[in-house]
Protein backbone atom coordinates (compact mmCIF):
# COMPACT_ATOMS: atom_id res chain seq x y z
CA UNK A 1 0.00 0.00 0.00
CA UNK A 2 1.17 3.43 -0.84
CA UNK A 3 0.55 6.67 1.10
CA UNK A 4 -1.88 7.67 -1.74
CA UNK A 5 -4.66 5.93 0.22
CA UNK A 6 -3.39 7.92 3.55
CA UNK A 7 -4.60 11.08 2.58
CA UNK A 8 -8.63 12.18 1.27
CA UNK A 9 -9.10 12.58 -1.99
CA UNK A 10 -11.75 14.38 -1.34
CA UNK A 11 -10.83 17.03 1.42
CA UNK A 12 -8.03 17.59 -1.21
CA UNK A 13 -10.11 18.06 -4.13
CA UNK A 14 -12.53 20.62 -2.17
CA UNK A 15 -9.49 22.81 -1.43
CA UNK A 16 -8.67 22.28 -5.28
CA UNK A 17 -12.39 23.69 -6.21
CA UNK A 18 -12.15 27.07 -4.41
CA UNK A 19 -14.52 28.93 -6.56
CA UNK A 20 -12.87 31.90 -8.16
CA UNK A 21 -13.65 35.29 -6.12
CA UNK A 22 -14.30 38.88 -7.65
CA UNK A 23 -11.04 40.21 -5.69
CA UNK A 24 -9.11 42.51 -3.81
CA UNK A 25 -6.45 42.37 -5.87
CA UNK A 26 -8.83 42.86 -9.13
CA UNK A 27 -9.40 46.05 -7.54
CA UNK A 28 -5.76 46.93 -6.40
CA UNK A 29 -4.60 45.61 -10.21
CA UNK A 30 -8.12 46.61 -12.30
CA UNK A 31 -8.02 45.08 -15.75
CA UNK A 32 -6.17 46.99 -17.96
CA UNK A 33 -7.52 48.79 -20.74
CA UNK A 34 -6.53 47.02 -23.54
CA UNK A 35 -7.85 43.67 -22.38
CA UNK A 36 -10.94 44.59 -20.20
CA UNK A 37 -13.00 43.86 -23.30
CA UNK A 38 -12.16 40.17 -22.76
CA UNK A 39 -13.79 40.36 -19.26
CA UNK A 40 -16.59 37.83 -20.85
CA UNK A 41 -13.92 35.76 -21.99
CA UNK A 42 -12.42 34.26 -18.10
CA UNK A 43 -10.51 31.14 -19.30
CA UNK A 44 -11.31 29.11 -16.33
CA UNK A 45 -14.75 29.88 -16.47
CA UNK A 46 -14.32 27.01 -19.41
CA UNK A 47 -13.70 24.18 -17.20
CA UNK A 48 -15.85 22.65 -14.58
CA UNK A 49 -13.18 20.66 -12.64
CA UNK A 50 -9.93 20.87 -14.17
CA UNK A 51 -7.36 23.47 -12.23
CA UNK A 52 -6.47 25.86 -14.92
CA UNK A 53 -2.87 26.77 -14.10
CA UNK A 54 -0.21 29.53 -14.64
CA UNK A 55 3.53 30.34 -13.71
CA UNK A 56 3.79 34.05 -12.09
CA UNK A 57 7.08 35.42 -12.10
CA UNK A 58 9.14 36.68 -9.70
CA UNK A 59 9.02 40.11 -10.31
CA UNK A 60 5.46 40.61 -11.46
CA UNK A 61 3.88 40.55 -7.66
CA UNK A 62 5.92 43.46 -7.47
CA UNK A 63 4.31 45.55 -10.09
CA UNK A 64 7.45 44.89 -12.81
CA UNK A 65 4.67 43.35 -14.73
CA UNK A 66 0.96 44.24 -14.40
CA UNK A 67 -0.19 42.60 -17.51
CA UNK A 68 0.77 39.37 -16.77
CA UNK A 69 -0.57 39.97 -13.01
CA UNK A 70 -3.57 40.72 -14.30
CA UNK A 71 -3.75 38.13 -16.81
CA UNK A 72 -2.99 35.47 -14.21
CA UNK A 73 -5.80 37.50 -11.78
CA UNK A 74 -8.34 37.32 -14.42
CA UNK A 75 -8.16 33.63 -16.55
CA UNK A 76 -6.04 31.14 -13.98
CA UNK A 77 -7.00 29.35 -10.82
CA UNK A 78 -3.88 27.55 -9.59
CA UNK A 79 -0.66 29.48 -9.34
CA UNK A 80 2.81 28.19 -9.42
CA UNK A 81 5.99 31.07 -8.60
CA UNK A 82 7.95 30.54 -11.46
CA UNK A 83 10.82 31.20 -9.38
CA UNK A 84 10.53 32.77 -6.09
CA UNK A 85 9.84 29.60 -4.15
CA UNK A 86 13.36 27.48 -5.81
CA UNK A 87 15.83 27.36 -3.63
CA UNK A 88 18.37 30.16 -4.39
CA UNK A 89 15.60 32.21 -3.69
CA UNK A 90 14.13 31.28 -0.80
CA UNK A 91 17.19 30.28 0.97
CA UNK A 92 20.01 32.12 -0.90
CA UNK A 93 22.49 31.56 2.54
CA UNK A 94 22.23 28.44 4.88
CA UNK A 95 19.73 29.65 7.66
CA UNK A 96 19.08 32.66 5.56
CA UNK A 97 15.07 32.40 4.08
CA UNK A 98 14.18 35.11 2.12
CA UNK A 99 9.84 35.29 1.78
CA UNK A 100 9.01 38.05 0.14
CA UNK A 101 8.21 37.23 -3.10
CA UNK A 102 7.10 33.86 -2.15
CA UNK A 103 4.86 35.70 0.69
CA UNK A 104 3.32 38.25 -2.09
CA UNK A 105 2.60 35.56 -4.83
CA UNK A 106 0.49 34.00 -2.16
CA UNK A 107 -1.59 36.65 -0.89
CA UNK A 108 -2.32 37.58 -4.62
CA UNK A 109 -3.59 33.78 -4.89
CA UNK A 110 -5.95 33.93 -2.06
CA UNK A 111 -7.22 37.02 -2.99
CA UNK A 112 -8.83 35.12 -6.18
CA UNK A 113 -9.26 31.87 -4.29
CA UNK A 114 -6.15 29.90 -6.76
CA UNK A 115 -4.46 26.98 -5.56
CA UNK A 116 -1.17 27.49 -5.21
CA UNK A 117 1.54 25.34 -6.12
CA UNK A 118 5.12 25.11 -4.29
CA UNK A 119 7.95 24.88 -7.15
CA UNK A 120 10.73 23.30 -6.05
CA UNK A 121 12.50 22.00 -3.01
CA UNK A 122 14.96 19.71 -4.19
CA UNK A 123 16.69 20.28 -7.72
CA UNK A 124 20.00 19.57 -9.10
CA UNK A 125 19.48 23.89 -11.10
CA UNK A 126 18.77 27.08 -9.07
CA UNK A 127 20.09 25.30 -6.00
CA UNK A 128 23.44 27.95 -4.30
CA UNK A 129 26.56 25.91 -4.09
CA UNK A 130 26.75 26.47 -0.28
CA UNK A 131 24.39 23.41 -0.12
CA UNK A 132 26.80 21.07 -1.34
CA UNK A 133 29.90 22.51 0.01
CA UNK A 134 31.03 20.68 3.17
CA UNK A 135 31.35 22.81 6.23
CA UNK A 136 35.02 23.54 5.61
CA UNK A 137 34.90 23.20 2.17
CA UNK A 138 35.39 19.26 1.99
CA UNK A 139 33.30 16.73 0.06
CA UNK A 140 29.30 16.76 1.52
CA UNK A 141 28.75 13.85 3.66
CA UNK A 142 25.68 11.67 3.49
CA UNK A 143 24.62 12.79 6.94
CA UNK A 144 25.14 16.92 6.18
CA UNK A 145 23.34 17.07 3.16
CA UNK A 146 20.62 15.31 4.81
CA UNK A 147 20.42 17.43 6.97
CA UNK A 148 20.19 20.07 5.27
CA UNK A 149 17.45 18.57 2.65
CA UNK A 150 14.91 17.85 5.22
CA UNK A 151 15.90 21.56 7.10
CA UNK A 152 15.14 22.96 3.68
CA UNK A 153 12.02 21.05 3.57
CA UNK A 154 10.35 21.42 6.52
CA UNK A 155 10.74 25.36 7.06
CA UNK A 156 9.38 25.87 3.76
CA UNK A 157 7.17 23.30 3.50
CA UNK A 158 5.55 24.16 7.34
CA UNK A 159 5.86 27.91 6.88
CA UNK A 160 3.16 27.65 3.90
CA UNK A 161 1.00 24.32 5.86
CA UNK A 162 -2.24 24.52 4.57
CA UNK A 163 -1.61 27.24 2.22
CA UNK A 164 -0.03 25.68 -0.30
CA UNK A 165 -2.15 22.65 -1.69
CA UNK A 166 0.53 20.68 -3.65
CA UNK A 167 4.32 20.54 -3.58
CA UNK A 168 6.90 19.72 -6.73
CA UNK A 169 8.89 18.41 -4.19
CA UNK A 170 11.54 16.87 -6.62
CA UNK A 171 12.08 18.30 -9.72
CA UNK A 172 14.14 16.65 -13.25
CA UNK A 173 16.03 13.49 -11.38
CA UNK A 174 16.47 11.23 -13.97
CA UNK A 175 18.75 11.24 -16.70
CA UNK A 176 18.50 12.15 -20.35
CA UNK A 177 21.10 9.63 -20.76
CA UNK A 178 20.78 6.39 -22.38
CA UNK A 179 21.73 3.92 -20.15
CA UNK A 180 21.66 6.13 -17.32
CA UNK A 181 18.80 5.86 -14.71
CA UNK A 182 19.14 9.22 -11.90
CA UNK A 183 20.53 12.14 -12.91
CA UNK A 184 24.54 13.15 -11.56
CA UNK A 185 23.32 15.51 -9.47
CA UNK A 186 25.07 16.75 -5.98
CA UNK A 187 22.23 15.08 -4.02
CA UNK A 188 22.83 12.05 -5.96
CA UNK A 189 26.33 12.01 -4.94
CA UNK A 190 26.05 13.48 -1.20
CA UNK A 191 23.09 11.15 -0.39
CA UNK A 192 22.57 8.08 -2.93
CA UNK A 193 19.67 7.14 -4.64
CA UNK A 194 17.20 7.70 -1.77
CA UNK A 195 17.27 10.90 -1.20
CA UNK A 196 14.49 11.43 -3.62
CA UNK A 197 12.41 8.97 -1.24
CA UNK A 198 13.63 10.95 1.88
CA UNK A 199 12.96 14.42 0.50
CA UNK A 200 9.06 12.82 -0.09
CA UNK A 201 8.90 11.88 3.56
CA UNK A 202 9.87 14.94 4.33
CA UNK A 203 7.70 17.57 3.17
CA UNK A 204 5.10 14.52 3.98
CA UNK A 205 5.98 14.72 7.51
CA UNK A 206 5.79 18.93 7.13
CA UNK A 207 2.68 18.97 5.50
CA UNK A 208 0.50 15.49 5.53
CA UNK A 209 -2.36 17.39 3.18
CA UNK A 210 -0.44 18.57 0.76
CA UNK A 211 -0.53 16.26 -2.63
CA UNK A 212 2.92 15.96 -3.52
CA UNK A 213 4.21 15.63 -7.03
CA UNK A 214 7.28 14.35 -8.87
CA UNK A 215 8.13 16.61 -11.57
CA UNK A 216 10.16 16.13 -14.58
CA UNK A 217 10.11 16.94 -18.34
CA UNK A 218 10.09 14.92 -21.13
CA UNK A 219 8.12 12.21 -19.17
CA UNK A 220 4.84 12.23 -21.42
CA UNK A 221 7.81 10.89 -24.08
CA UNK A 222 8.29 7.04 -24.54
CA UNK A 223 11.86 7.68 -24.11
CA UNK A 224 12.09 8.81 -20.57
CA UNK A 225 8.49 7.38 -19.88
CA UNK A 226 10.06 3.72 -18.93
CA UNK A 227 12.68 5.58 -16.32
CA UNK A 228 10.21 7.33 -14.43
CA UNK A 229 8.01 4.42 -14.15
CA UNK A 230 11.02 2.21 -12.65
CA UNK A 231 11.67 5.61 -10.09
CA UNK A 232 7.79 5.88 -9.29
CA UNK A 233 7.07 2.43 -8.64
CA UNK A 234 9.95 2.03 -6.30
CA UNK A 235 8.94 5.00 -4.69
CA UNK A 236 5.21 3.33 -3.89
CA UNK A 237 6.99 -0.04 -3.34
CA UNK A 238 8.80 1.74 -0.53
CA UNK A 239 5.95 3.26 0.85
CA UNK A 240 6.83 7.05 -0.32
CA UNK A 241 4.24 9.35 0.17
CA UNK A 242 4.10 10.46 -3.50
CA UNK A 243 0.31 11.66 -5.05
CA UNK A 244 1.30 12.70 -8.07
CA UNK A 245 3.48 12.61 -11.64
CA UNK A 246 4.01 16.72 -12.39
CA UNK A 247 4.21 16.50 -16.46
CA UNK A 248 6.21 19.54 -17.59
CA UNK A 249 5.24 19.37 -21.43
CA UNK A 250 7.48 21.78 -22.78
CA UNK A 251 6.35 21.31 -26.21
CA UNK A 252 7.67 22.47 -29.64
CA UNK A 253 4.67 22.65 -32.22
CA UNK A 254 7.13 20.46 -34.90
CA UNK A 255 7.53 17.60 -32.25
CA UNK A 256 4.78 17.26 -30.05
CA UNK A 257 3.31 13.71 -29.85
CA UNK A 258 -0.30 13.86 -28.23
CA UNK A 259 -0.01 9.66 -29.15
CA UNK A 260 2.97 9.52 -26.22
CA UNK A 261 1.67 12.14 -23.88
CA UNK A 262 -1.92 9.83 -23.69
CA UNK A 263 0.32 6.66 -23.11
CA UNK A 264 1.50 8.54 -20.30
CA UNK A 265 -1.25 9.45 -19.07
CA UNK A 266 -2.76 5.63 -18.46
CA UNK A 267 0.23 4.50 -17.66
CA UNK A 268 0.90 6.79 -14.41
CA UNK A 269 -2.69 6.39 -14.26
CA UNK A 270 -2.58 2.75 -13.53
CA UNK A 271 -0.13 3.26 -11.03
CA UNK A 272 -2.96 4.64 -8.88
CA UNK A 273 -1.03 8.69 -9.39
CA UNK A 274 -2.50 11.91 -10.50
CA UNK A 275 -1.17 13.55 -13.37
CA UNK A 276 -0.48 17.35 -13.38
CA UNK A 277 0.45 19.07 -16.30
CA UNK A 278 3.13 21.59 -14.70
CA UNK A 279 4.43 23.97 -17.36
CA UNK A 280 2.77 23.22 -20.72
CA UNK A 281 3.29 26.07 -23.34
CA UNK A 282 3.92 25.60 -27.41
CA UNK A 283 7.22 26.53 -29.01
CA UNK A 284 6.90 27.67 -32.71
CA UNK A 285 11.08 27.41 -32.86
CA UNK A 286 13.01 25.23 -33.73
CA UNK A 287 15.02 23.61 -30.83
CA UNK A 288 18.56 24.36 -31.25
CA UNK A 289 20.46 21.62 -28.67
CA UNK A 290 24.24 22.39 -29.62
CA UNK A 291 25.54 24.17 -26.36
CA UNK A 292 26.85 26.64 -25.85
CA UNK A 293 25.45 28.46 -28.93
CA UNK A 294 26.65 31.59 -30.32
CA UNK A 295 24.42 34.28 -32.09
CA UNK A 296 25.56 35.76 -35.26
CA UNK A 297 24.25 38.68 -37.63
CA UNK A 298 22.70 35.78 -39.72
CA UNK A 299 20.20 34.66 -36.37
CA UNK A 300 17.31 36.62 -38.23
CA UNK A 301 18.16 34.06 -40.80
CA UNK A 302 14.65 31.90 -41.24
CA UNK A 303 15.90 28.87 -39.16
CA UNK A 304 17.16 30.49 -36.13
CA UNK A 305 14.67 33.51 -35.20
CA UNK A 306 11.90 33.73 -38.16
CA UNK A 307 8.95 35.55 -36.72
CA UNK A 308 11.17 38.64 -35.12
CA UNK A 309 7.83 40.73 -37.50
CA UNK A 310 5.21 39.08 -35.76
CA UNK A 311 3.54 35.08 -35.92
CA UNK A 312 2.19 34.00 -39.46
CA UNK A 313 -1.49 33.43 -39.29
CA UNK A 314 -0.89 29.45 -40.11
CA UNK A 315 1.39 29.13 -37.62
CA UNK A 316 -0.76 30.66 -34.87
CA UNK A 317 -3.61 28.45 -35.79
CA UNK A 318 -1.10 25.38 -35.86
CA UNK A 319 -0.63 26.04 -32.46
CA UNK A 320 -4.77 27.17 -31.73
CA UNK A 321 -4.93 23.48 -33.33
CA UNK A 322 -2.07 21.28 -31.16
CA UNK A 323 -3.32 23.33 -27.96
CA UNK A 324 -7.20 21.78 -28.46
CA UNK A 325 -6.35 18.60 -29.26
CA UNK A 326 -4.13 18.47 -26.44
CA UNK A 327 -7.01 19.88 -23.68
CA UNK A 328 -9.65 17.76 -25.59
CA UNK A 329 -7.33 14.53 -24.71
CA UNK A 330 -6.38 16.07 -20.95
CA UNK A 331 -10.21 16.61 -20.19
CA UNK A 332 -10.53 13.02 -21.63
CA UNK A 333 -8.45 11.73 -18.53
CA UNK A 334 -9.76 14.08 -16.04
CA UNK A 335 -10.00 10.91 -13.58
CA UNK A 336 -6.36 11.19 -13.76
CA UNK A 337 -4.92 14.82 -15.15
CA UNK A 338 -6.25 17.32 -12.22
CA UNK A 339 -4.61 20.49 -13.32
CA UNK A 340 -2.63 22.04 -16.82
CA UNK A 341 -0.76 24.48 -15.41
CA UNK A 342 0.78 26.62 -18.43
CA UNK A 343 4.47 28.41 -17.75
CA UNK A 344 2.96 32.15 -18.01
CA UNK A 345 0.83 34.35 -19.61
CA UNK A 346 1.86 36.19 -22.43
CA UNK A 347 4.09 35.29 -24.73
CA UNK A 348 7.14 38.49 -24.13
CA UNK A 349 7.47 36.80 -20.65
CA UNK A 350 8.05 33.44 -21.55
CA UNK A 351 11.42 31.67 -20.86
CA UNK A 352 11.75 30.08 -24.55
CA UNK A 353 12.45 33.99 -26.09
CA UNK A 354 16.04 32.98 -24.00
CA UNK A 355 16.11 29.13 -24.21
CA UNK A 356 17.70 27.58 -25.83
CA UNK A 357 19.01 30.49 -27.79
CA UNK A 358 19.31 33.74 -26.26
CA UNK A 359 17.20 36.26 -27.78
CA UNK A 360 14.45 34.91 -30.10
CA UNK A 361 11.11 35.99 -30.58
CA UNK A 362 8.95 33.14 -29.51
CA UNK A 363 5.22 32.70 -29.20
CA UNK A 364 4.64 29.63 -27.09
CA UNK A 365 1.38 31.10 -24.67
CA UNK A 366 -2.01 32.03 -25.40
CA UNK A 367 -1.61 35.67 -25.08
CA UNK A 368 -0.38 37.78 -27.15
CA UNK A 369 2.95 40.63 -26.12
CA UNK A 370 0.46 43.48 -25.44
CA UNK A 371 -2.23 41.02 -23.32
CA UNK A 372 -4.77 40.09 -26.22
CA UNK A 373 -6.08 36.40 -26.69
CA UNK A 374 -4.57 35.00 -29.29
CA UNK A 375 -6.06 31.80 -31.45
CA UNK A 376 -4.38 29.91 -28.30
CA UNK A 377 -6.71 31.15 -26.62
CA UNK A 378 -9.88 30.78 -28.09
CA UNK A 379 -8.62 27.19 -28.90
CA UNK A 380 -8.09 26.36 -25.49
CA UNK A 381 -11.66 27.84 -23.99
CA UNK A 382 -13.05 26.11 -26.85
CA UNK A 383 -11.81 22.65 -25.58
CA UNK A 384 -13.06 23.03 -21.81
CA UNK A 385 -16.81 24.62 -23.20
CA UNK A 386 -16.75 21.54 -25.07
CA UNK A 387 -16.08 19.16 -22.67
CA UNK A 388 -18.91 21.00 -20.68
CA UNK A 389 -21.69 20.42 -22.76
CA UNK A 390 -20.96 17.18 -23.35
C1 LIG B 1 12.10 23.85 -15.73
C2 LIG B 1 11.80 24.17 -14.29
C3 LIG B 1 11.10 25.47 -14.19
C4 LIG B 1 11.70 26.53 -15.07
C5 LIG B 1 11.71 26.06 -16.47
C6 LIG B 1 12.17 27.22 -17.32
O1 LIG B 1 11.02 23.36 -16.42
O2 LIG B 1 11.03 23.20 -13.65
O3 LIG B 1 11.18 25.92 -12.88
O4 LIG B 1 13.01 26.83 -14.66
O5 LIG B 1 12.55 24.94 -16.49
O6 LIG B 1 11.45 28.41 -16.99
Amino acid sequence: MHMKNSYSTQSNLSVLRAPPLITKAQEKFPIAPHISSQKQHVLKDAFQELLLGTAISRGSPQGNDEKSLTLALQHFNAFTAENSMKPEAIQPEEGKFYWKDADRMLELAEQVGATVVGHTLVWHSQTPEWFFRGEHGEPLTRELALTRMRHHISTVVRRYKGRIQQWDVVNEAISDEPGEFLRPSPWLSAIGEDYIAEAFRAAHAADPDAILIYNDYSNDRDEKRHKTVKLLQSLLDQGVPIHAVGMQCHWQLSTASLKETERAIHTYGAMDLQVMVTELDISVLKFISHKPYVRTDDDVDANINPYIDGLPHDIAKQQADLYKEGFEMFLRHQDVVKRVSLWGTHDGESWLNDFPVRARTDYPLPFDRAGNPKPAFFAIREAGLGDAER
